[in-house]
């Protein structure tokens, strides 16, 4: 165990002063000891020893000339070691040269001559710590993004494979998705809401890979049995998903995208306020884009007659907010369903 002094306890950043001098520490002691948890070491050997036992360090200050190893070969001992810990190198004027090449290697982030005023020490010190934490801040940024392009490719996967099991699929999910958040925009949805609406239109028939493609791609009305199983599709998808589902309700709204405001619906029958928003948005863009494409045992219905179907039963089957963008959209705004004549 080195003899590295533990000054201050709690959540405060970590900062270990190197140097032979012992009045030197005892005044960075006096100067650092309010703000940070200080370690101390007296030198090279024994600074690395702490690095080990109690590192990793946010910020390290290492005198340059020490007994045995100098100040630079520490830091760039340091710098390999913990990459993410910042280096400040204290040299007289007579070394100037080495400590500009160090910073120049990328051993040292900055320099400072002695003698340092106190003032000056300070505040490299705080410099180095919001330094430490933009590159801790850009990391998670990056983390996040990295996790973002994940969930995407996870999602455009899915959604593909759902597709490509239902020739009469194909391009649903991205137009409901699309409608969906024209709708959500309408309503005035907050941006985290329409994030989840999107990922949510992308997977809402995610539950069909249970379905047999038989089923799904047969012309001529199903049997009841075979229409029971494909109504099963919200459930399958709930169950696939639900594991998303912390603050996330993305698998709630996939479950009850055919719900209807009259209990109607499936799978529970849910009723009115029981049915969550994304899903009242959903179960709209779903029937109005489903009306619109051509299925194995009809062609397409077109526009007029989706919209007189949200009409007639707004209230009833949708939700009246619901129901009254959409027919504002369509009717006032100029929306158009994309890519519905390519749709087999
Ligand atoms: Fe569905």
């Amino acid at each position: 165990m080195p003899k590295s002094e533990r000054i201050a306890p709690e959540q405060k950043e970590r900062v270990l002063v190197v140097d032979d001098d012992h009045n030197l520490l005892e005044s960075l002691r006096r100067l650092l000891r309010p703000d940070y948890e200080l370690f101390t070491a007296e030198d090279g050997q024994e600074a690395l020893g702490a690095m080990a036992a109690c590192g990793p360090f946010t910020v390290i200050i290492s005198d340059l000339v020490m007994p045995g190893m100098d100040g630079i070969e520490l830091l760039a001992r340091v710098a390999k070691s913990s990459p993410d810990t910042v280096r400040i190198l204290l040299t007289g004027h007579a070394d100037m040269q080495a400590a500009l090449d160090a910073v120049n290697k990328g051993y040292v982030y900055r320099f400072l001559t002695k003698p340092c005023p106190s003032e000056a020490l300070g505040q490299a010190v705080a410099d180095a710590v919001r330094h430490a934490e933009l590159v801790r801040d850009q990391r998670e940024l990056f983390a996040l993004k990295s996790c973002k392009v994940l969930l995407e490719g996870i999602v455009k996967g899915f959604s593909t494979l759902v597709e490509a099991r239902d020739v009469y699929l194909a391009g649903h999910q991205q137009r409901v998705t699309a409608l969906a958040l024209a709708l959500g925009r309408e309503l005035g949805l907050a941006d985290n809401e329409l994030e989840t609406l999107r990922i949510a239109g992308l997977l809402h028939d995610i539950g069909k890979v249970y379905v047999p493609a038989d089923f799904l791609n047969r012309p001529g009305l199903l049997r009841q049995e075979e229409l029971s199983v494909i109504q099963m599709h919200p459930e399958v998808g709930y169950e696939i998903l639900k594991h998303l589902d912390q603050d996330w309700p993305v698998a709630v709204i996939i479950r009850q995208h055919h719900e209807r405001m009259d209990g109607s619906g499936y799978p529970q029958g849910l009723s009115g306020r029981f049915i969550v928003q994304g899903a009242r948005i959903l179960a709209v863009a779903d029937v109005v884009d489903a009306m619109c494409s051509h299925r194995p045992y009809r062609s397409s219905l077109g526009i007029n007659a989706a919209l007189a179907e949200i009409e007639k039963n707004r209230g009833a089957l949708y939700d009246e907010r619901v129901a009254d963008a959409c027919l504002t959209l369509f009717r006032e705004k100029g929306y158009v369903l994309e890519d519905t004549a390519k749709v087999p």
